[in-house]
């Protein structure tokens, strides 16, 4: 078995992360289903990880560097897998988008909004709980197999230089704690 390289790793290691927080979505989800109040600062702390945590950084380092590493060594994009995880992260994207509408109306009072809210969180968790798995089972292991041991070094060195260009590292444990906290507000109850 080819031994998973220091980038795979990485953004395994932030999968785990983000699949916490998929497990904390569907708790809020829940809660909007039953028609339960919400607390608008967990909902803001988490349109705050999807887009910074999830979508600028994690995808941003699968697009900018990851992905173009593996068109070079020969998959396919358009028509390959490449295509189908870049139009994933990008419905993944309006989801949020939509999401963050939604909380916003919710905020101001417009409580009919819960039921849409319930719906567009649940297609975002089935949409990148799949896409993690394809990721994690298709994708990474082609990674791995395909890059050597400098590309992949050169692919951990940008991710660490995308990560504090973006967030710096004090916003990484931040986003940690939070997701901790979330966790332990929301897992209990269920
Ligand atoms: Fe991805
Ligand atoms: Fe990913």
């Amino acid at each position: 078995m080819e031994i998973s390289k220091k980038a795979t790793n990485e953004l395994k290691k932030e999968h785990q992360g983000i699949e916490l927080m998929l497990r904390i979505l569907q708790a809020v989800a829940d809660k909007f289903e039953r028609g339960e109040k919400v607390n608008t600062e967990h909902l803001d702390g988490i349109l705050e990880f999807l887009s910074i945590f999830v979508d600028k950084c994690h995808h941003g380092k699968e697009e900018e560097f990851l992905f173009p590493a593996l068109e070079d060594a020969g998959v396919l994009n358009t028509g390959g897998p490449i295509g189908v995880m870049l139009s994933e992260h990008e419905q993944g994207r309006k989801l949020v988008a939509r999401l963050k509408d939604a909380v916003t109306s919710y905020k101001s009072g417009d409580n009919a909004i819960a039921a849409r809210a319930y719906l567009i969180i649940n297609e975002y968790v089935v949409l990148l709980s799949q896409h993690i798995v394809k990721e994690n089972t298709v994708l990474f292991p082609m990674a791995d197999a395909k890059l050597n041991v400098a590309k992949d070094a050169e692919l951990f060195k940008a991710f660490e230089q995308l990560e504090n260009e973006r967030i710096g590292s004090g916003k990484h444990e931040e986003f940690h704690e939070l997701l901790h906290r979330l966790n332990d507000k929301y897992q209990e109850r269920r």
